[in-house]
């Protein structure tokens, strides 16, 4: 296992991402906001099997919080976060500064807006959030330049804005690589915010990815329409203590509420617990 260097330079970095493309190494990336979980390490795992060289971003990104005590309240766990990253045998950390990133400010900052997909679901209840998303990733991708990068299928909205607009529409030179979302043996879906959980919500919180799975299956029963299932869903959740944003079936092609056919859908859901604004989904190929 190498030293894993780390950078907060835009210069440094690009210097050293210069000798390794220049080696013929294959930049592979995970941009992350730190706080790193199984689900962060799986991603690391899997870049291995996609270049030679693998970089980490660990950046809190204010633009894409909507609301600024969440900002604040974001955990920072950066000691941790570097041991897991060197065990994993990531070869370089990107640690920018806010000013790094935004040199004016984010207020001031050029934005990068995919319309559309970034205004429904979870964009519809956090006005801004993809701007900021599609922004800071637009900024890191032209800072590393990947060859490949990695995402989490949990953030399944994040991950088809970034794939479908960002790469297919704005022709970013990069392949993205959607990776499986990792569960608590209990089915609860890895979060960063499932640490906002009390010790009494943590064991509702798992009810959220059973009810996705009731519906996965009375969608490929076929016997109730999707807008039976989300109502009966919805109201599962209130009862189970939470308070749901959306539960909805939609077309993995654009996220457009669906019907019928399981073949290419996608039930997504949010919702808050306490504290903690909890995201999941399921797709329906699969078993
Ligand atoms: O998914 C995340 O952790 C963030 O949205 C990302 C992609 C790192 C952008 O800040």
């Amino acid at each position: 296992m190498g030293t894993m260097q780390r950078f907060s330079d835009i210069g440094e970095l690009r210097q050293q991402l210069h000798h390794w493309r220049m080696a013929g190494e294959r930049i592979v990336f995970v941009p992350t906001m730190g706080n790193l979980h199984r689900g962060h390490l799986r991603l690391v795992e899997q870049a291995r099997d996609h270049g030679q060289r693998v970089v980490v971003s660990i950046f809190v990104n204010p633009m894409q919080f909507n609301d600024k005590d969440d900002f604040a309240a974001y955990p920072n766990t950066l000691v941790q976060d570097c041991a897991k990253l060197t065990e994993a045998g990531v070869d370089a950390l990107f640690l920018p500064s806010v000013e790094v990133i935004y040199p004016d400010g984010y207020q001031q900052s050029s934005q990068v807006v995919v319309p559309g997909l970034s205004d429904i679901l979870c964009g519809e209840h956090r006005p801004g959030h993809f701007i900021g998303v599609t922004t800071v990733v637009a900024k890191l991708f032209n800072i590393v330049l990947p060859d490949v990068a990695l995402f989490g299928e949990k953030d399944f909205q994040q991950l088809m804005i970034i794939r479908r607009m960002m790469v297919d529409e704005l022709y970013f030179p990069v392949e993205i690589v959607g990776v499986a979302t990792a569960r608590e043996s209990d089915g609860l879906a890895m979060s960063s915010r499932n640490g906002y959980l009390n010790a009494e919500e943590r064991q509702q919180a798992p009810l959220l990815y059973r009810v996705l799975e009731q519906a996965k299956s009375q969608l490929l029963l076929g016997s109730e329409s999707s807008l039976v299932i989300e109502t009966q869903a919805i109201q599962a959740l209130q009862e189970g203590g939470f308070i749901p944003e959306y539960f909805s079936v939609r077309s993995r092609k654009d996220l457009s509420k669906a019907e019928g056919n399981a073949q290419g859908l996608v039930i997504v859901a949010a919702a808050w617990l306490g504290r903690a604004r909890l995201i999941d989904n399921i797709c329906l190929n699969s078993g």
